[in-house]
């Protein structure tokens, strides 16, 4: 028998609704919200009020476009924490109130662990390769850069982590310096589609272990720029795809560096990517490269499962509907990640 989950997350600034027939995906939704354009960044109080006023349509029209009555659901799975809190309130109260107004179990899902387990939707009618355990995923989004060892559905060990800034911020921040507007990072994507990625060269950290760090990028990308607009007030805009190429390559080359250490470390040659920043074509291309030149086995999410999106977490809602993994209805959202 089939197990219909509905999906909702709501942490930060993407109110998306999806529902599941198992790992099928039968309707994602997501509304975004320009509001936080003008503000250059998220602004968690009118994310808030937004959510509350897209939540409701979200859900009506993914049950519509997936053709499924509530009455037909087994279970309401919803992001718990990281993130907003006053964002997370809007999905975990309504989560709350529907899984009792219809007599069903409450799943809360961890955001992070969603983002890894977003390799598990298959689509209609096509069946996707998925990573066998134990795989590594390296989680770069505007939040989180940690490379996981995925254990299975449920252990997740992080055995690297940014110390400072996340993969996301370091695209938003250098789009800043830029004058490009929030959020940056698919802006430097398209810009450097047209620009040549060895015209400047900006240092890479030497960090221990597997950990990462992207605060002295920006700094030296902010001096950089600085220096030569003082010479030359039209540096930007004359150099802007080729800025934009040299960052994203300067990027994608820290975190691939990376990936190959920890591949060495574990012998695991299963490697997979996830979260907003893996939308990147820059990072997916380089990561596809190394399936011919190193033999690993790449998993990469289709573009609408890598940023934020209900699809990842009502298919982790259903691993955790077979376990029985249920919520109580005194849940509380919490704002600052569980995996470290
Ligand atoms: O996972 P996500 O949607 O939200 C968080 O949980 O943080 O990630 C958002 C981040 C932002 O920093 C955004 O600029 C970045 O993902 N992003 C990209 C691209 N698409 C989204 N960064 C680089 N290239 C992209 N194509
Ligand atoms: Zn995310």
């Amino acid at each position: 028998m089939s197990i219909f989950i509905l999906g909702i997350e709501s942490s930060c600034d993407d109110t998306s609704a999806a529902v599941t027939e198992d790992t099928c995906i039968l309707a994602n939704f997501t509304a975004n919200q320009d509001i936080h354009k003008k503000f250059g960044g998220v602004v968690p109080e009118l994310a808030s009020r937004a959510h509350q006023q897209n939540i409701i349509p979200v859900i009506e029209h993914a049950l519509k476009h997936a053709n499924i009555d509530k009455n037909q659901l087994n279970a309401i799975a919803f992001t718990n924490g990281p993130g907003l809190l006053g964002s997370l309130l809007v999905g975990t109260s309504f989560a709350k109130a529907f899984a009792l107004g219809l007599n069903i179990p409450l799943i809360g899902i961890d955001h992070i662990q969603a983002h890894v387990m977003a390799h598990f939707i298959q689509r209609v009618n096509e069946k996707k390769d998925i990573p066998e355990f134990p795989f590594l995923c390296l989680l770069i989004s505007g939040g989180h850069t940690q490379i996981i060892k995925v254990i299975d559905h449920f252990k997740m060990d992080v055995i690297g982590q940014t110390i400072d800034d996340a993969a996301g911020e370091a695209f938003d921040k250098s789009a800043k310096i830029l004058g490009l507007p929030y959020p940056g990072g698919p802006l430097i994507d398209k810009f450097a589609k047209e620009g040549d990625p060895k015209k400047f060269i900006f240092p890479h950290p030497s960090i221990a272990k597997l950990d990462f760090s992207f605060s002295g990028l920006k700094t030296s990308i902010l001096y950089f720029i600085r220096e030569q607009h003082n010479k030359d007030n039209e540096f930007i805009e004359k150099n802007k795809v080729d800025l934009c190429a040299s960052i994203q390559k300067t990027i994608t080359d820290i975190l691939i560096q990376k990936l190959e250490k920890a591949v060495k470390m574990t012998g695991i040659k299963q490697v997979a990517i996830a979260g907003g920043v893996s939308a990147n074509s820059g990072i997916r291309s380089a990561l596809l490269k190394k399936q011919d030149t190193d033999g690993w086995k790449v998993f990469i999410p289709d573009l609408e499962f890598c940023t934020d999106n209900a699809a990842m977490i009502a298919v982790t809602g259903y691993f955790k509907y077979l376990q029985k993994e249920f919520t109580l209805q005194d849940i509380s959202p919490y704002s600052r990640s569980k995996f470290k």
